[in-house]
């Protein structure tokens, strides 16, 4: 299994993803400023991923602790965690990973616990299991939505590399191909910075899933032409109204989904919803770099000089969205009513 990210020896080490699909290499953080450093670059990305790597690194923070009394301990941890929550600023799962971390930690502290640091890095090792877990189930649930012989769309990468292993979107076409369904999967390239062409591409070919690469642009023409029956995503934020940000370009599909009657789904733990949103109107979106814009892999393709607008993600409207995958079931509309039943701690399918 393809395991993204994982503690080792009191280390984080990550799959280098910037480096993909052209090298298989490892990245090894020794310190808390690292793992930001990585999250920042995209060495480690993925909502699930990203709220891995910032409890791992939250607990190499705590390892850096000089031996103090709880109180004071408490204070430099939770300095550390909201440095790491700087890192960026869309994916719900960095900030769920980091207030589970530091509730975790004020929680210990009564008790007595002594080795806190060493108590902070098994609660990390365990926010690493439980994902693989979520995802599984996901799976689970979510594979009854596709039948024998379908061709999936997918964008952007929400498989294994987007979390600590076997992935969402990509988790539930991996549980159908388990099941024995054989599936045929579009990839969308994902511009600009590639995680379908580098990342998904490379997970399908890994796994003998059979896959076809397309650009963005193609999305729509398939469709016309009944290439596509379903589309599955991620999400790295989802508001208590269904409204969900992903990776730029996710809420032209569901466009196109819809004036196409093809379904639409999204597959996310329960980790990525945001239950402090009304809608996703308030989901804060990341502006990144102009160089990811006017360069491909390094090459400049634009005039210098030129203005660029790049927003890395999109917000989908509720509406659009036939159903979400989540680790408790599937659900369906009104999300806001599926969502408060989910809230209660209920299952739902
Ligand atoms: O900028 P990225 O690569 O971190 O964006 C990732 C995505 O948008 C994924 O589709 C999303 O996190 C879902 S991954 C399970």
């Amino acid at each position: 299994m393809i395991k993204t990210v994982f503690w080792k020896n009191n280390t984080v080490v990550m799959i280098d993803q910037n480096a993909l699909p052209l090298l298989e290499r490892q990245v090894v953080c020794s310190d808390y400023r690292q793992v930001i450093a990585a999250i920042k670059d995209l060495t480690v990305r993925g909502a699930p991923a990203i709220g891995v790597a910032a409890a791992m690194g939250a607990a190499l923070g705590a390892l850096s602790i000089p031996s103090v009394s709880g109180g004071k301990f408490q204070k430099k941890f939770n300095a550390i965690c909201d440095e790491i929550a700087q890192a960026r600023p869309t994916a719900r799962n960095l900030f769920w990973a980091l207030e589970r971390m530091k509730k975790y930690l004020d929680e210990a502290i009564p008790t007595g616990k002594k080795n806190l640091a060493g108590e902070l890095v098994k609660e990390a090792k365990r926010i690493c299991a439980e994902d693989i877990e979520i995802n599984r189930q996901m799976g689970r649930y979510g594979r009854e939505l596709f039948s024998d012989g379908d061709n999936i769309l997918t964008h952007c990468n929400a498989g294994a590399l987007a979390t600590a292993g076997f992935g969402t979107a990509l988790g539930v076409i991996r549980a159908s191909v388990e099941q024995g369904k054989k599936l045929h999967v579009y990839v969308d390239e994902t511009r600009p910075v590639l995680q379908g062409a580098r990342l998904t591409a490379w997970e399908m070919k890994k796994e003998k899933i059979p896959a076809t690469l397309i650009t963005d642009n193609m999305a729509g023409f398939l469709m016309k032409q009944g290439k596509i029956d379903k589309i599955i995503v991620g999400a790295d934020r989802i508001a208590l109204n269904g409204d969900t940000a992903n990776k730029i370009g996710t809420y032209s599909l569901a466009v196109l989904a819809k004036a196409h009657r093809i379904p639409f789904y999204v597959a996310a733990p329960l980790s990525t919803f945001d239950l402090s949103l009304k809608t996703g109107a308030a989901i804060p979106i990341e502006e990144r770099q102009a160089n990811e814009v006017t360069h491909f892999r390094g090459v400049q393709s634009a005039p210098q000089g030129m203005k660029v607008y790049n927003p890395a993600f999109d917000v989908t409207p509720a509406k659009l969205i036939s159903a979400i995958v989540t680790e408790k079931g599937i659900l369906t509309k009104p999300y806001t009513a599926a969502i408060a039943w989910l809230r209660k701690g209920n299952g739902r399918q």
